[in-house]
């Protein structure tokens, strides 16, 4: 997608480094970053450089690709897996991009083993893609069917940032919004702030306003009482882990979202690609939940009047916080799984029936 009207991908290979969009900086600073060792890749999905569930498993990929430049030893690559494997727990593509590259290069001491590892990281980085294009195709169905009966904007809102900054390219959540400005379509997207981090404001808004989509961010808890006032026709949200039961895990908030749209009957959808369902947890109360440092609650960034970033704290010196980063939606909430082979029921028979 765009930024300042240039096409970019989120992450890519070039002169023996890897690139990303140092996403901890927007939407104030467009800085690309050179990722040269694992160890970098580690820390930029740690401190949260690249986010979301599919570019984590993105930048993964290809710090495995990295620890085999750096050392091709067996030992080493096992050790960096680990520690990859370890940088955030929440989101399963994770784990899931670093056993596929692990399973391409196990037994392989070749010469070609860094060309196969390179080659492999590109792959799951062109198949999110394709995925995400086509849950686009997928969801404008939905929207589709939304403005044919409503013969106006479609207002639809969003959660986190499941955007193609999240992704490689398109997006989860909003491929279909994009597919639907495409096919001209009117939407108006209301786009939780998504606090603490506010990647909703930061990110969201930000890759919203670089395609010419209309957007208004809220404060989180504002939804609920727009639903109420039957101001949204939709939610389209992302995930990290959806179970093999339907029930998803995704940024802190979501759940909150599914409850008032479940009360108000406004359809509430998860996008995602097949890499982010996690066939081994049944019961959600066993999906690790990331608890990250509260000082991203008790502190905020921005830019003050010369233009310049800065940070102040805004809570008591005095005060605890607790900074849980996602929640579970039981199935019951989701209206539907949109992926990239179709749109199904949040349940483990379509869920089954859909990729088994
Ligand atoms: O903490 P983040 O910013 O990595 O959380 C991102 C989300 O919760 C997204 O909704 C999710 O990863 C889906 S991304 C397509």
């Amino acid at each position: 997608m765009r930024i300042e009207g240039k096409e970019y991908r989120t992450i890519w290979f070039e002169n023996n480094v890897v690139k990303i969009i140092n996403q901890t900086k927007l939407p104030h600073q467009f800085i690309i970053k050179d990722i040269k060792t694992v160890k970098d890749a580690i820390n930029a999905i740690n401190v949260m450089e690249v986010r979301g569930a599919p570019l984590i498993g993105g930048t993964a990929a290809y710090g495995i690709a990295l620890a085999v430049q750096e050392n091709n030893d067996t030992d080493f690559i096992k050790k960096s897996s680990e520690e990859l494997i370890q940088s955030r727990p929440t989101a399963i593509n994770l784990k899931w991009a670093v056993d596929r590259m692990m399973n391409k290069l196990s037994g392989i001491n070749s010469d070609q083993i860094l060309d196969i590892a390179l080659k492999e990281a590109k792959e799951i980085c062109d198949e999110d893609e394709k995925f995400c294009e086509n849950i686009g195709i997928n969801g404008l169905k939905i929207i589709e069917e939304i403005y044919n009966k409503k013969k106006d904007i479609v207002n639809i809102l969003t959660h986190c940032n499941a955007g193609w900054l999240a992704t490689i390219n398109w997006g989860t959540a909003t491929s279909p919004i994009y597919h639907a400005h495409k096919k001209g379509i009117p939407v108006h997207i209301w786009v939780d702030e998504t606090r603490p981090r506010n990647q909703g404001a930061n990110l969201t808004s930000f890759e919203l306003n670089e395609e010419g989509i209309p957007n208004t961010i809220i404060a989180d808890n504002t939804g609920g009482t727009l639903m109420q006032r039957g101001d949204v026709d939709m939610c389209i949200v992302g995930t990290d882990r959806t179970l093999s039961t339907g029930d998803v895990c995704n940024k802190i908030g979501t759940y909150l979202k599914a409850l008032a749209a479940y009360d108000n009957n406004v359809p509430f959808y998860v996008a995602l690609p097949s890499s982010t369902i996690d066939w081994n947890i049944r019961d959600f109360k066993n999906i690790p939940i990331e608890e990250r440092n509260s000082e991203e609650l008790s502190h905020i960034e921005g830019i003050d009047v010369d233009g310049k970033v800065q940070k102040v704290m805004i809570y008591p010196e005095k005060s605890k916080a607790m900074n849980l980063a996602f929640d579970v939606t039981p199935a019951k909430y989701v209206t539907g799984l949109i992926t990239e082979k179709g749109i199904c029921e949040a349940s483990t028979d379509a869920l089954h029936k859909m990729f088994k």
